[in-house]
């Protein structure tokens, strides 16, 4: 098969490279000139475990290459994917579906023979008729369909999921559209994975209806850490006990600083703009939105609290800044919110990530100080906060860590040291709904 991957972006990228793998050939187009220089030099301009291998083996096999000429490709194609950005539009929260549409109207010019043209990109329902209705208008005489087949890999662990998906998503009104796709993806039907058909609208649909459902999981076990520290229990334990239910399932359990990354805060708004729009309210999600946003900020507060109730004047060391391991990726990650409220607070700000430095600079507010390594990050800190579990931050030399730093209080959002082994060397320990409070033992003690 013949693909062209239009956006070479996380999504774009990956999948292009995983096509090629696949045995197709595949171009990958990108508006940004200096990302397809790069490219075409073998180096990735995004952080994604395996990638760059990759993408050098099978652009020296000659089935990927890249480019900023999406006409060329496109007149040659079977299928076309759509894989451009679609944020959140400034103002109302709801899908900024510009790229999508300029994209379209590139495409529909530049179209030759019965072509299918798929949005990979996370759409609201209703943006496959649009995409049709533009082609259309601009090129009557164009064979094609539209289909939906939105993509459900989780940065960080991305080709491991492109090629072995709990699922792939077709959303298609032409049996000559199914058939073309079923071949693009006969690899991975040779390996069983579930091909959900189903009509364009249910497919555009799908992919929102499952990120907020993951959205409200995590929200809802944040809500209950919140309270585990209130009533004196382990959200860890509540998590597992809930988690072995296998109605439940254990997945996305973890509470956490709250959700953030290239996905979860802009669809689940776009979902609450669109159901709005419908006249059906999808008001768990509306709470769930709101709920984690006011969430991120809350954990500078906590910081706040552990130093005494007031970080003027004093350094934090922030570990972790990139909304999950993994991945350079900064979009919505917790850590602007808190990096923010520790600066209003009157923080000086230490930072270090092992992958995110370069991109952190751009969006993290100014007066950062970002470090060579964790060690550097925590001297002559008052407190140290791990907002990204990475795996270096898992391993510390606790006993180094603590003569580092100008007093051993350390908050653990992603409660990946054991409470009893941190307080056993000294600190002062928060974590996120595995104890108590600092000022909350009594009250719990007299209240079980
Ligand atoms: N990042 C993820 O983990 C993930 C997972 C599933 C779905 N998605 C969805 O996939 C889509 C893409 O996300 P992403 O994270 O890869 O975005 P991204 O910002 O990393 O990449 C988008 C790319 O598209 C390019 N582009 C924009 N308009 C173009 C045009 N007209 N022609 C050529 N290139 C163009 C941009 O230059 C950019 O490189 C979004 O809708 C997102 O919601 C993302």
């Amino acid at each position: 098969m013949k693909i062209v991957m239009i956006g070479s972006g996380y999504v774009g990228l990956v999948s292009g490279a995983c096509f090629a793998d696949f045995g197709h050939d595949v171009v990958c187009v990108d508006k940004q000139e200096s990302k397809i220089v790069a490219l075409k030099r073998g180096e990735i301009p995004i952080f994604e475990p395996g990638l760059t291998d990759l993408v050098r083996s099978n652009a020296a096999a000659g089935r990927l290459s890249f480019t900023t000429d999406l006409a060329g490709p496109v007149g040659q194609a079977d299928a076309v994917f759509i894989a451009v950005g679609t944020p959140s539009r400034r103002g109302d929260g709801f899908a900024d579906l510009s790229y999508v549409y300029a994209a379209t109207r590139e495409i529909a010019q530049a179209l030759s023979g019965y072509t299918v043209i798929v949005t990979k990109s996370t759409v609201p329902v209703g943006t496959g008729d649009e995409v049709e209705r533009i082609i259309r208008e601009l090129r009557p005489d164009a064979e094609f369909a539209v289909v939906s087949n939105p993509e459900f890999l989780r940065e960080g662990a991305a080709i491991e999921d492109f090629k072995r998906p709990d699922r792939i998503v077709i959303g298609a009104e032409e049996e000559r559209a199914r058939t073309i796709m079923a071949d693009v993806y006969r690899p991975l039907y040779l390996n069983s994975a579930p091909i959900l058909n189903t009509s364009r609208r249910t497919a555009e649909l799908t992919k929102y209806a499952a990120n907020a459902f993951l959205a409200t999981k995590i929200t809802f076990i944040n809500e209950m850490a919140d309270l585990c520290e209130q009533v004196g229990a382990n959200v860890q334990d509540v998590a597992r006990g809930m988690g072995l239910d296998n109605r439940i399932g254990n997945k996305f359990l973890h509470a956490g600083p709250g959700y953030g990354g290239s996905c979860f805060p802009k669809d689940t708004l776009a979902l609450i703009k669109t159901a709005q729009d419908h006249g059906t309210p999808a008001r768990i999600v509306e709470t769930v939105a709101a709920v984690n946003d006011q969430r991120k900020r809350a954990m500078g507060r906590k910081v706040v609290a552990a130093c005494g109730g007031s970080v003027r004047g004093k350094t934090v060391a922030v570990l972790g800044l990139t909304f999950k391991p993994n991945t350079d990726d900064m979009r919505d990650a917790p850590s602007l919110a808190i990096v923010q409220a520790l600066q209003d607070g009157g923080a000086a700000i230490r930072a270090y990530d092992p992958e995110g430095m370069e991109q952190a600079k751009a969006v993290l507010p100014a007066g950062v100080t970002y470090c060579a390594d964790a060690y550097d990050c925590v001297a002559q800190a008052d407190a140290a906060v791990i907002v990204t579990e990475w795996n270096i931050f898992r391993a510390l030399d606790l006993d180094r860590v603590k003569s580092l730093m100008a007093a051993p209080v350390l908050l653990d959002l992603r409660n990946i040291y054991r409470p009893e082994q941190l307080r056993a060397k000294g600190f002062t320990y928060v974590d996120v709904g595995r104890g108590l409070p600092p000022d909350a033992p009594a009250k719990a003690i007299n209240a079980a």
